[in-house]
């Protein structure tokens, strides 16, 4: 029986993550937390409780009592929050994880981890970036992802906690925004092209990022963690993508849906700077090759469901969008 703690839950990969577990399974085996709890949603349909998981006997009560088997761990800061608070992203996104790890290590509890493209710098080679390469990030972000996977290799080597991790692209999803990520545009866009039919880009029209839709990222990190282990040469963590989008080509395909949708630019150079760190694209073939990895989405099929799901959403719920630093993340 799997019985999952998952951390950070309420943020934009929690919000649709959950509710993917508890379908596998099962409502009352997927223990929810966050550090702020959700006025509405459907995390509340099962069990949820606050969790500060930089308080790290709480944790390991909550693992505890709940007799966890399992921890998602999503409680961190993106990459252009931790630009503007280095020294709490470092303490968030570090804290927690080495929390986590400890309490997994005393309860047995295996670990997932998201990773990112930004453990990724300036020095890795851009196009495509190997799973298996140079990591000298340039972020703090950058820094605590490298770390990170790291200490969850670690925790593994060295003590035998079953840990596994990805590194994400840029998430698209219509259900929870993001909130302080470089990526961020790619969601904003959606919103605005239905909202207003035009869009101003913090990033230049030719920044070239990996992106992926949201259920085939919800179903990556489902899947590595059901992963047989003895076919995983990695764990922490997996170069996964589905797409490489510039501003300009994922304007392209909102045009083709939404007929004289306009695209402006206004680069913030935070976050321009922030992006040419990355690579133009990641190889994925390692994640194909040791556990059957396979994005469903592609731009044109992605961007069909996008706008469906968020006109009926902005019908029902017009005036009440928040995208934002202050969304998603429990502490940005
Ligand atoms: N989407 C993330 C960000 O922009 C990258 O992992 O920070």
């Amino acid at each position: 029986m799997t019985k999952i703690v998952v951390t950070g839950a309420a943020g934009q990969v929690g919000t649709e993550l959950v509710p993917a577990l508890r379908e596998v399974y099962g409502e009352t085996e997927v223990l929810a937390t966050d550090v702020r709890v959700p006025g509405t949603g459907t995390l509340l349909d099962g069990p949820f409780e606050a969790l500060d998981c930089l308080d790290a006997a709480a944790v390991a009560e909550v693992v505890r009592r709940h007799a966890a088997d399992t921890i998602y761990h999503l409680a961190a800061l993106l990459s252009a929050s931790a630009e503007q608070k280095p020294q709490l992203a470092y303490e968030v996104n570090m804290g927690t994880l080495v929390n986590v790890l400890e309490v997994a290590r005393d309860a047995h509890c295996a670990v997932f981890t998201p990773s990112s493209i930004g453990a990724f710098g300036p020095g890795t080679p851009s196009d495509p970036a190997p799973q298996d390469t140079v990591q000298r990030p340039s972020t703090m972000y950058g820094v605590t992802k490298v770390a990170g996977e790291l200490l969850c290799d670690y925790y593994h080597s060295r003590f035998g906690v079953d840990t596994r991790g990805l590194r994400f692209p840029g998430l698209i999803s219509h259900v929870a925004p993001p909130g302080g990520g470089t990526t961020d545009y790619a969601v904003e866009i959606y919103y605005d092209a239905l909202e207003s039919g035009r869009y101003t880009c913090f990033l230049s029209a030719d920044t070239q990022l990996d992106m992926m839709y949201m259920p085939d990222a919800v179903r990556a990190a489902i899947e590595v963690m059901e992963a047989d282990p003895s076919r995983l040469r990695h764990r922490n963590a997996f170069n996964v993508t589905a797409m490489q989008l510039t501003p300009a080509t994922l304007a392209d395909a909102i045009r083709a849906e939404v007929p004289g949708f306009e695209i402006a630019y206004d680069v913030d150079p935070v976050r321009q700077r922030i992006a040419e760190s990355w690579p133009r694209r990641i190889d994925d073939s390692a994640a194909r090759d040791e556990w059957g990895w396979s994005h469903r989405y592609d731009l044109a099929s992605m961007t069909k469901d996008m706008l469906t799901h968020l006109k009926a959403k902005l019908g029902a719920d017009a005036g009440h969008r928040k995208l934002g630093a202050d969304a998603g993340h429990g502490r940005n």
